[in-house]
């Protein structure tokens, strides 16, 4: 089987280390703004990462310095027509950042740089959100005649809330690492995010992969309903656990104060 670093992208790479996938958007000439090739590509290493049983944890950043990612490629818009053709254009982000929202594992957008427009869409289909101390995150749509198109207006104020969201759509402006800490759109800061971002993933390893993985489906499919809907959802998936080996090597790791060794079964 090819093994995933060795896949050649023209924009996107694949560095695997252990149960750790790294995809970074690389096209750092264009600050690794979203071109319609780029999507295409982070669709399709996505999916070949997803069928390497061996990858347990995603980790999403940006090459070079400067960006994670600069938002949708604003080269490209020129080409765009009407109603349709900007439809067309959100509906194929908006894909792509639900691929990525919907993984079983859990991923984590190490945001080295400026995370604007799209590239801050990226990074909030993630499950966590780890910021270099210099990062700048924004969605500057609105001073482009745009509104967000790949999910900003939706995953933003269920992220920070309404009235945040509002404040940074309304007002295009950028927020430094420490603020967005403050407010809740990054849950770390760090020197080096990706450094950050790997022990972040490491943390989540340790634990039963196939209750990691139902976590993220209660939560995500708890955000879309009532609180009882959720809670029936939560009922269902905590009776999966309660059927996985792992479930019985937690207890008897505990009971027998020994750490877990967790199979994925
Ligand atoms: N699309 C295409 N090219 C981009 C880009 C983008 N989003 N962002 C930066 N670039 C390119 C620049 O055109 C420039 O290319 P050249 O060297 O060929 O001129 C190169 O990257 C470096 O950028 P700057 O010279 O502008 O660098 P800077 O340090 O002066 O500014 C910046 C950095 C503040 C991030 C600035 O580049 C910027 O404002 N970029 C655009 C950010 C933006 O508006 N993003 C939202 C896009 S719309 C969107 O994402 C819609 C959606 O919801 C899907």
């Amino acid at each position: 089987m090819t093994q995933l670093d060795e896949l050649e992208f023209d924009n996107v790479q694949i560095d695997q280390h252990g149960p750790i996938a790294v995809l970074t958007i690389n096209r750092p000439r264009a600050l690794n703004a979203l071109n319609a090739d780029t999507l295409s590509e982070i669709a399709q290493a996505v999916n070949m990462i997803i069928e390497d049983a061996e990858v347990g944890a995603l980790i999403i950043t940006g090459s070079g310095e400067k960006a994670f990612v600069a938002g949708a490629d604003i080269s490209e818009f020129g080409d765009l027509e009407g109603v349709y053709d900007g439809r067309e254009l959100a509906l194929a982000g908006q894909d792509v950042m639900h691929q990525i929202s919907s993984l079983p594992i859990p991923v984590i957008a190490a945001i080295n740089g400026y995370a604007l427009g799209g590239g801050l869409e990226l990074a909030l289909a993630c499950d966590v959100r780890v910021a270099s101390t210099g990062a700048r995150l924004g969605l500057p749509e609105t001073g482009l005649g745009l509104i967000p198109g790949f999910g900003g207006t939706q995953r933003l104020p269920r992220l920070i809330g309404t009235g945040r969201a509002l404040d940074l759509i309304l007002t295009a402006r950028q927020v430094r690492a420490d603020e967005a800490l403050g407010m809740g759109l990054v849950n770390y800061v760090a020197d080096n995010a990706l450094t950050k971002a790997r022990e972040v993933a490491e943390a989540m390893l340790k634990n039963a992969p196939i209750a990691v993985s139902l976590v993220k489906e209660a939560v995500r499919r708890g955000m879309d309903t009532t609180l009882e809907g959720g809670l029936e959802i939560e009922a269902d998936l905590f009776g999966m656990t309660v059927a996985t080996k792992d479930f019985r090597e937690g207890v008897d790791a505990f009971l027998n104060k020994r750490p877990a060794e967790f199979q994925g079964e």
